[in-house]
């Protein structure tokens, strides 16, 4: 078997965590492969609402494995904050889920030192989550960071060498700071950790394929995210395309099967950087009313404009997307009519490639369409799609050059409609 991928490609939110929750039956493990708790991935289902962070997508749905594979970064205590939560609720997780022992650990003064980086580049600060991500893998890549299997022996020394080095990090910064309590309830974490199944999850994913068993790895933010390929440096600080799922989970090119890129029907982002079709006006306004669009993770207000379809193209080439999946066709029901960008006018020149600057000189060129003005929210099948609607899918598998197989139409698991043409 292959591992199929399902990742954003657009600025993160896309509504991955809804779709891998309706994915998950199709598959007998999910798994995380980057990133960390600046992720926040909804689920909806039986009036209940589920905002999970470093848990992987698939814990809902029962008898699957789920995994935190070796290219996340892991804080101890946010993780156990989050799973103390699911079991309250019912969701009891240690039965269920598997962690790689070389996944990093986020420690306490990551978090610090995140904030003081924020502070120190002032105007130019990249908005982050304030999750210690950026500091976690800076110390992944210099050879200087401590792992999930760290935490099993001799932690104490390893964790103070890495403790004084961020300290010092801090004092040339002249950044003040208290970590006595959150250290001490971060160390209570480790233990809790201890309770879970810690292991080397590539030799267990590449088990399981052999056995004929499916795995969906579940990506975190997105395609423009990317450290190597998003809008850099206004990125976070892993691959979050298809590439990072080989290296986060040990699972080799050739054993990657479907691509599902998944995208809103218009355009959000969270934090600084560019966003060439972003609206700043009534219509953006009213897309963040309707879209409800705040960050699960930090309740801030995203940036909200039309589809970028440059971007979009950029995202499926990187990816090798195979299927599409377009999230949100609801908040759109209300307009007259609906704009999509099919080029960048940059001083003049007509671009369709995404360019290596994209800054203020760059316009983005609009094809209108007509807006379907009907409520989709309750619409189970595609025969219901009105019109308009079918001609905007029609006009985005046109320019993007690949099916779009799942349309979601609200927030619920059940709000997800499956559409049935051949490939
Ligand atoms: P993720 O990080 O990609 O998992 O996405 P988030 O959970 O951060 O953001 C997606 C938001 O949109 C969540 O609040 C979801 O509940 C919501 N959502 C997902 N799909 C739909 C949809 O089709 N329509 C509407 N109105 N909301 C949706
Ligand atoms: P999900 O998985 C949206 C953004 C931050 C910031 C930049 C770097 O829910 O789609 P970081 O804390 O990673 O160093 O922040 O990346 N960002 C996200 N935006 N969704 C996310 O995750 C994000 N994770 C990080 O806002 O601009
Ligand atoms: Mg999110």
């Amino acid at each position: 078997m292959k591992v199929d991928v399902l990742l954003g490609l657009q600025w993160g939110d896309e509504g991955k965590g809804k779709i891998v929750d309706v994915l998950t039956p199709g598959y007998d493990v999910i798994a995380r492969f980057q990133g960390g708790p600046n992720a926040g991935h909804t689920l909806e289902f039986n009036g209940k609402k589920y905002i999970l962070r470093s848990v992987p997508s698939g814990i809902f749905q029962g008898g699957k494995v789920n995994v935190i594979g070796n290219g996340v970064v892991l804080d101890p205590l946010l993780f156990k904050q989050e799973a103390e939560a699911l079991a309250a609720s019912g969701h009891d997780l240690t039965k269920r889920l598997s962690i790689s022992k070389k996944a990093h650990l986020i420690l306490p003064t990551h978090r610090i030192l995140d904030a003081a980086y924020e502070a120190a580049k002032g105007e130019g600060k990249i908005g982050t989550t304030g999750k210690g991500i950026g500091p976690a893998y800076t110390d992944k890549v210099s050879r200087n960071g401590l792992r999930v299997g760290d935490i099993l022996h001799d932690f104490e020394e390893k964790y103070t060498v890495a403790k004084a080095r961020h300290e010092r990090i801090l004092k040339s910064l002249n950044y003040s700071y208290d970590i006595k309590e959150l250290e001490a309830e971060w160390f209570e974490a480790l233990e809790y950790l201890k309770t879970f199944n810690l292991i080397d999850s590539e030799h267990m994913i590449n088990h399981m394929l052999k056995e004929g068993k499916s795995v969906l790895a579940e990506g975190a933010q997105g395609t423009m995210l990317d450290i190597d390929f998003g809008s850099y440096p206004f990125v976070t600080s892993s691959n979050t395309v298809c590439a990072g799922c080989c290296t986060g989970l040990g699972v080799a090119p050739r054993n990657i099967g479907e691509v599902y890129g998944i995208f809103k029907a218009y355009c959000t982002r969270v934090g600084s950087g560019p966003f060439p079709t972003e609206l700043h006006d009534d219509t953006g306004e009213t897309i963040c009313r309707v879209g409800k669009e705040f960050g699960s993770v930090t309740g801030r207000k995203r940036r909200c404009g039309w589809i970028d379809l440059v971007a979009l193209k950029y995202s499926i080439m990187i990816n090798g997307v195979t299927k599409l999946i377009m999230m949100k066709s609801d908040v759109l029901d209300g307009f007259e009519t609906i704009k999509a960008c099919v080029a960048y006018n940059i001083k003049g020149n007509e671009v369709t490639e995404f360019p290596y600057e994209v800054d203020d000189s760059l316009e983005p060129v609009y094809v209108e369409l007509p807006g379907w003005q009907t409520e989709m929210t309750k619409m189970q099948n595609e025969d219901e799609f009105p019109e308009e609607f079918n001609a905007y899918l029609t006009f985005l598998e046109e320019e993007l050059g690949v099916p779009v197989k799942i349309v979601s139409v609200g927030p619920d698991r059940e709000q997800t409609i499956i559409r049935y043409q051949e490939d």
